[in-house]
């Protein structure tokens, strides 16, 4: 028995995939090349924006012809978008057998048995269930052999006001560090030496178990074998100078954040509900190059929020020129049923929304091509993670992709690259050592 599973969204979704593989793996299935080979294909919706819902209807409406081949094929639907519509995606779509959430993904096994046995397996809970962390006792399955991902919280207790994660994952749930340390301890031991700590949240992670989220950094660290350590998504409210202490203090800990700022203008930022002001935002990013020599910086845009004038949008172009993020990820303001900004008044016409976007394309492109310039002819760590006709791969501490040439054993290893051409998204480099 075979297995497909298409994901969208984000990083989470990813490792929540990746957990499902293991769930499958544990029940005996094996991965399919393509979803036409499959007995169960799986689609892990996203529904952050109107665009990632669309691609699910597309997508399933080429994954039902697998039921003309194989008749007893299962099509399963899970995620954020199945959260969010329940019933009424099986209205849509009736070519769904199986549905479930982030919430109860460890029940598969029993949904599976339930489609087999000719029903309709739809499980949509409205809240997590009590046994949600049996999920731990499932090993996840992996692309990348020395970069792994490690989940330690589900859910969000921000409400920001443009966004349906609050919805379609819950109240904030804190993984225990036992359990957390222990999924790293496996993992090292399979050879993983950077693990990426992964929450919608994350430095929201232990205020529900009142332990503060770096303590989590500093005992991941003291795990032998741990070489690197990234997370995953930090808000700049929960950012304290606590952690911002001990990212600098722990050796394996990245020079780089992803720090969402979502709005240049205190007036949108408020709208929103970040709780933040355009100045304590800057002011936490002067915070982070105070204890963090080195550091750079990523983040979330939203352009055209509602009631977006001209000058606010200026005020994001600010945010860009002073900070100087490495990575940009902007979204056009994308309203979402069921959230506070859905209904507000001064709705952005779509073609303001685009022209904003495209100027701050534009000025993000300047801004990059700068910072690459600055790579050349620098010294940097680089983790290999790939290999392919005698071009290896990895990402710098500060998170930009190098590729150099060398064999296959430096596979996995931490090496020191001098940079020779560094491009936006590319540094071509030299290996000078191994450092192990
Ligand atoms: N419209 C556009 N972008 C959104 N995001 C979240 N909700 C919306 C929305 N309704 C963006 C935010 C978030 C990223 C994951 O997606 O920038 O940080
Ligand atoms: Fe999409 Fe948000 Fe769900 Fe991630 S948490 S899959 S971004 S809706």
């Amino acid at each position: 028995m075979k297995y497909y599973i298409k994901t969208f969204g984000c990083q989470m979704n990813f490792n929540d995939s990746e957990r499902l593989k293991g769930i499958l793996q544990s029940m005996g299935y094996e991965p399919a090349e393509s979803w036409e080979h499959a007995d169960i294909i799986l689609i892990n919706t996203c529904t952050i924006r109107e665009k990632p819902d669309q691609k699910v209807y597309s997508h399933l409406g080429e994954y039902k012809k697998i039921k003309e081949k194989n008749p007893g094929a299962i099509i399963g639907v899970c995620g954020c978008l199945a959260q969010r519509m329940g019933e009424e995606l099986v209205q849509k779509a009736p070519v769904i057998d199986i549905m479930f959430s982030s919430f109860n993904m460890h029940h598969l096994p029993e949904l599976i048995q339930q489609a087999q046995a000719g029903y309709k397996a739809i499980a949509i809970l409205e809240n997590p269930p009590e046994d949600e962390d049996k999920l731990w006792e499932y090993a996840t399955v992996r692309d990348n052999q020395f970069c792994a991902y490690v989940t330690v919280m589900k859910g969000c207790d921000k409400n920001c006001t443009y966004c349906v994660v609050p919805k379609t994952r819950g109240r904030q749930r804190s993984r225990s560090l036992e359990s957390i340390l222990s999924e790293v301890k496996s993992l090292v031991l399979d050879g993983v030496r950077e693990i990426h700590l992964l929450g919608q949240n994350v430095t929201a992670w232990g205020q529900d178990l009142g332990i503060p989220f770096e303590e989590l950094l500093y005992r991941v660290a003291e795990i032998p074998g741990v070489e690197r350590i990234r997370f995953t998504t930090g808000h700049p409210k929960d950012l304290t100078e606590g952690i911002a202490k001990a990212m600098g203090e722990i050796p394996q800990v990245c020079e780089h954040i992803h720090l969402p700022v979502q709005a240049g203008s205190t007036r949108i930022l408020k709208l929103m509900d970040r709780g933040y002001t355009k100045e304590e935002y800057l002011q936490k990013i002067d915070m982070l190059r105070h204890y963090i020599k080195g550091i750079t910086f990523s983040t979330d845009i939203i352009v055209g929020f509602p009631t977006e004038t001209e000058e606010d949008f200026e005020d994001t172009l600010d945010i860009l020129e002073k900070v100087k993020f490495e990575q940009v990820f902007s979204f056009k303001y994308s309203p979402r049923p069921d959230t506070p900004a859905y209904s507000m008044e001064g709705q952005i016409p779509d073609e303001i929304k685009s022209q904003r976007m495209s100027r701050l394309l534009e000025l993000q492109k300047r801004i990059l091509s700068e910072i690459a310039k600055s790579y050349e002819g620098t010294e940097q760590e680089v983790l290999i993670e790939s290999y392919e006709d005698g071009k290896l791969t990895g990402r710098t501490r500060t998170n930009r992709w190098a590729t150099l040439k060398g064999d296959s054993s430096l596979l996995g290893k931490l090496v020191k690259v001098k940079v020779l051409n560094s491009k936006p998204f590319n540094m071509e480099c030299e290996v000078l050592r191994v450092i192990g």
